[in-house]
């Protein structure tokens, strides 16, 4: 996951109790009271992830941003603030989709702001229809098989960006929520390899290391269509 700050027991050598799995699937997917508990958690915990990926973004007035997997919403409040030209995210959770409709409501009555409800590969928006992507602790719920990330980069412009953040799979296998049966954990070669292959310009694919409090260790890749 998702989340830097929350922190489970070693290892999921064995099967998944009941509970971390509900954990797990309510980070895939915050539904219900419950997805609205875990939504404030992931507000915290996302809150650094966020600020960096969106230094690595650089938004510019001119640009039409898409978030996927904007959840809480903490990144999508500041590129609200930022005053871009276009700002669009795209959720399957009902609980976290209505919480920004009402929240950004002036602005989508703007017509400066557009969310969605859905999940990649859904893509409600025409090709080459953004300059930036961002997607934070979402990559573990796509599936790169089924042209997921093909598709991120067919709604980006030419020379469009796309920032992502992800913890780094030696961290995930210590969280007990995080097991297999709800995410999907890279390290940032293959993050960076999933990338290249989903037609992202190769040579200018990059990728940091992060580090968070707890021993979290993450990457931010920075990949351009
Ligand atoms: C762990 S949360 C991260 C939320 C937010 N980016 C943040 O940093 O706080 C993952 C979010 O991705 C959404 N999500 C899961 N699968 C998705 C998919 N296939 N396409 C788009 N969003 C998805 C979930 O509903 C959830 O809100």
């Amino acid at each position: 996951m998702t989340s830097p700050g929350i922190d489970g027991a070693p290892g999921h050598e064995a099967a998944p109790s009941p509970l971390w799995s509900a954990i797990g699937a309510q980070l895939r997917q915050p539904e219900g009271i419950r997805g609205a508990v875990i939504g404030r958690l992931m507000a915290l915990a996302n809150a650094g992830p966020n600020r960096r990926a969106l230094a690595a973004l650089g938004v510019v007035p001119e640009d039409r941003v898409l978030e996927v997997g904007f959840g809480p919403g903490g990144a999508l409040a500041t590129l609200a603030g930022c005053g871009v030209a276009k700002v669009c995210g795209l959720d399957p959770s009902h609980r976290m989709v209505s919480a920004a409709r009402r929240r950004h409501r002036r602005l989508i009555e703007s017509g400066r702001m557009e969310l969605a409800h859905g999940a990649l590969p859904l893509m409600p928006w025409a090709d080459e229809a953004f300059d930036k992507i961002l997607l934070v602790n979402v990559l573990y719920f796509l599936d790169p098989a089924r042209g997921d990330l093909s598709i991120l980069r067919r709604a980006l412009r030419p020379a469009g960006r796309l920032v992502l953040y992800a913890t780094d799979r030696v961290t995930m296998q210590r969280w007990r929520f995080a097991g297999p049966e709800t995410h999907r954990t890279y390290t940032a070669q293959e993050c960076v390899a999933v990338l290249a292959r989903a037609g992202f310009e190769e040579t200018a694919i990059r990728s940091a290391e992060l580090r968070f409090p707890f021993g979290i260790k993450g990457f931010l890749v920075t990949a351009y269509r």
